[in-house]
C-alpha cells in the first residue's frame, strides 16, 4: 500500500459503487486470488471513461474480465473493447463472464501473448489500458505508441511496485530486481518520450496517465 490504508479506505467508502453483477465478479476474483484492479483504480477508470468518451479501448491483461466489464459499463454504449489474455485457465471464465453480462458483442477477447498480438494489431485505440505483467510494459511500449492516436490516453496500472520503486535495486528482493529496473525504465520513457505527456499518480499501486501529443506540438518541442 503506497498511501495510508485508512485514507484509502475513507476515499473508497465515498464511492457510489458498481452494479451487483459486477460486485459478484469482483468477489469471485478476490476469493480465488485473481488479481484485479482495486477500488481506487476502478474509480479513476470510471472518471476517465466518462470524461474521454472513447469509441475504442485496448486492454492488455484481461484476467477474468472484471476491468473489461467495468469499462464496458462506464464507457459510451458504442465503444468497443479489445482485451488480451494469455493464461488459458482465465480465458474461459472471462468469456463466460462476458456472455452472462450480455457484452459479447462489445468486448473482443484476443487469446495469446500480448507480445505477439500487439505486433499484429492495426488501427488505433482511443484508450489503452495496460494491466499485464509489469516487467513487460517497456517491451510493449513501441507497439502501444503505434496503436495510440494523437490525443489518445494510455493508462498503466501497478507502476510503483508497492512502493519498492523508490528503493535502491539492492534493497528489493532479488526476484523483483528485473521488474524494478524495467519499471524504472518504463517510467523514465513515459516521462521523457517526445510524443508523450505523462503524469504519475500514487493511486492504488501507482498509475500513469499518458497522452500522445498532437503532431504539431511534437515538432515544436523538439
Ligand atoms: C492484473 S491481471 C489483469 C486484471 C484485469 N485487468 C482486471 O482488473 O480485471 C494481469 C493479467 O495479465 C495477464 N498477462 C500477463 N502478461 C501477459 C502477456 N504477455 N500477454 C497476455 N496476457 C498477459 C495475466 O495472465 C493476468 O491474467
Amino acid at each position: 500500500m503506497i498511501i495510508d490504508e485508512r485514507m484509502s479506505a475513507f476515499i473508497d467508502s465515498l464511492d457510489s459503487g458498481n452494479p451487483a453483477w459486477l460486485n459478484e465478479i469482483e468477489k469471485f476474483a478476490l476469493e480465488t486470488q485473481v488479481p484485479i484492479i482495486r477500488r481506487s483504480m476502478q474509480s479513476l477508470l470510471k472518471f476517465l471513461l466518462k470524461f474521454t468518451k472513447p469509441k475504442s479501448i485496448l486492454e492488455v491483461g484481461t484476467a477474468i474480465g472484471f476491468s473489461a466489464l467495468l469499462m464496458s459499463e462506464y464507457a459510451p454504449e458504442d465503444c468497443h473493447i479489445t482485451t488480451i489474455e494469455k493464461y488459458e485457465k482465465r480465458i474461459p471464465i472471462a468469456k463466460e463472464n462476458f456472455r452472462k453480462a450480455g457484452r459479447e458483442d462489445r468486448i473482443t477477447l484476443l487469446e495469446g501473448d500480448a507480445t505477439e498480438i500487439l505486433r499484429e494489431l492495426e488501427g488505433t485505440y482511443d484508450v489503452i489500458f495496460m494491466d499485464a505483467a509489469k516487467g513487460q510494459y517497456i517491451h510493449f511500449l513501441p507497439d502501444i505508441l503505434r496503436l495510440l492516436p494523437p490525443g489518445g490516453l494510455l493508462i498503466s496500472d501497478n507502476v510503483l511496485q508497492d512502493g519498492d520503486i523508490i528503493e535502491s535495486r539492492f534493497a528489493v528482493t532479488r526476484r523483483n530486481r528485473t521488474i524494478h529496473a524495467r519499471m524504472r525504465e518504463y517510467l523514465y520513457e513515459l516521462k521523457h518520450h517526445p510524443e508523450l505527456e505523462t503524469v504519475i499518480l500514487p493511486v492504488g499501486d501507482g498509475v500513469t496517465l499518458s497522452t500522445k501529443k498532437e503532431e504539431s506540438t511534437v515538432t515544436q518541442n523538439k
